[in-house]
């Protein structure tokens, strides 16, 4: 069998060649097919990004607006689908529903299960998922609410479709706040991509056994889920308010994190690969103090946050350990204030990070990757014989 190497968590190992994303962690570099992350949040679209991403180049005026036309074309689901959502229980976290959801695409699209299908019918599943991914995500909120389902309006951008459908409702005209529109498009952009990270991971190896594109994007949802993933941004916003509720003393809380018989860890912080600083974090912060002042919203949980870090990086050990603020400890404080429950922070990762998914898998496919299928080393018993039942002790 010869010589296995061994790397729990693959923290040294590549696992495949990819021009899209550029991350270099000692420096706080992020770049989607070469255009810095700050640019990008700062000027562009999510659709541009998305197309980017997908396709490879910044889309000209008449692409963006033919892929933007297609995705509009495929917002609406079957109405079958409805049914699935009234038989959770009604406190079901909205990703295990978005998982089941977006695999459950592919019994209604059956012939995204064939590998050999050509490149109109991917592109047609990409779009397909990129139109019913916000549809899906709003239908588990108002169902938990009880409310009525808003259904699609095409004519909307895609983020003010999504906040439409969030926070419409059939007996009076919506119309989002600029402010939220801009804040909800920049955290898209942010979270789009971030190379080989867990659950591109997970995207990338499904995708390698050529099962259909919604089975390996539901298997990226499970894994986003996570708290040690897209889950933080979550548990961030559980965390600051228990430490609110419990007084808010600071000191004690980074102490616990650093007590290493305790689990508890700080949410937010430290990062795989960023060992100085995550560039995303640096442009969340900004965006979180810009969004809440242009809203006028004074929130007690972002003093918290931002104590918080004051006091763990004058800390030896998370100055040590390279342990910075990451993309979530930020983002979870801007939802809060666009009005998004803390239960679907997690949903709003995955709806920004579907591009990405695309991407990895769709350059998976183009790169003829072989199967992921990692070796071990075997630590198990030697050969026994079977023992009868009476015999074992
Ligand atoms: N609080 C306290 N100690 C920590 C933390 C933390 N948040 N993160 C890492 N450490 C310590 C860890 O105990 C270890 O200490 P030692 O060297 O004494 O054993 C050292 O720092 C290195 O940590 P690691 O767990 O070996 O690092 P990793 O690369 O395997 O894990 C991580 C990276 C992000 C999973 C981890 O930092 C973590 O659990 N952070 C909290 C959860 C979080 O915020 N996740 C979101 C990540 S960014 C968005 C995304 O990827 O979705």
């Amino acid at each position: 069998t010869g010589y296995i190497t061994l790397d729990p968590g693959f923290k040294n190992t590549g696992s495949t060649s990819s021009a899209i994303t550029f991350l270099d962690g000692e420096k706080g570099i992020l770049r989607y097919r070469g255009y810095p992350i700050e640019q990008l949040a700062e000027k562009a679209s999510f659709m541009e990004v998305a197309y980017l991403l997908i396709y490879g180049e910044l889309p000209q005026a008449h692409e963006l607006e033919n892929f933007h036309n297609s995705i509009t074309k495929h917002t609406l689901v079957h109405e079958d689908m409805k049914q699935f959502f009234e038989a959770y229980p009604a406190q079901a976290h909205p990703m295990g529903i978005l998982a089941s959801m977006v695999c459950s695409l592919s019994t209604f699209y059956p012939e995204s299960q064939d590998p050999n299908r050509g490149y109109e019918a991917i592109d047609l599943t990409i779009h397909r998922l990129l139109a019913k991914l916000p549809t899906l995500a709003a239908m588990s909120y108002k169902n938990a609410m009880r409310h009525p389902a808003m259904y699609p309006k095409n004519e909307l951008g895609y983020c003010e479709n999504f906040l439409h459908m969030m926070f419409g409702m059939p007996t009076e005209e919506y119309t989002p706040d600029p402010v939220v529109v801009d804040a909800l498009n920049k955290l898209l952009i942010l979270h789009a991509d971030h190379e080989q990270n867990c659950s591109a991971s997970t995207v990338r190896i499904v995708g390698s056994s050529q099962a259909n594109l919604y089975a390996s994007i539901a298997a990226g949802v499970s894994a986003l889920w996570g708290p040690l993933h897209g889950g933080a941004n979550q548990a961030v916003i559980e965390m600051l308010t228990k430490i609110q509720e419990d007084g808010g003393d600071l000191q004690k809380w980074v102490d616990k994190a650093k007590d290493k018989n305790d689990a508890f860890r700080l949410m937010g912080f430290g990062h795989r690969v960023y060992k100085n600083f995550d560039p995303r974090a640096k442009i969340i912060k900004k965006a979180a103090d810009d969004v809440l002042d242009k809203l006028g919203i004074d929130d007690p949980i972002l003093d918290i946050a931002k104590q918080l870090e004051k006091v763990a990086l004058e800390d030896e050990y998370f100055v040590q350990r390279g342990l910075y603020p990451n993309v979530d400890f930020y983002s979870g404080i801007i939802y809060r204030a666009l009005g998004i429950p803390t239960e679907m922070f997690t949903v709003m990762f995955a709806l920004g990070r579907l591009p990405g998914w695309i991407a990895q898998w769709k350059e998976m496919v183009e790169n003829g990757e072989p199967i992921g299928r990692p070796r071990q080393v075997y630590t198990g018993a030697n050969e026994r014989d079977y023992v009868p039942m009476s015999d074992r002790k």
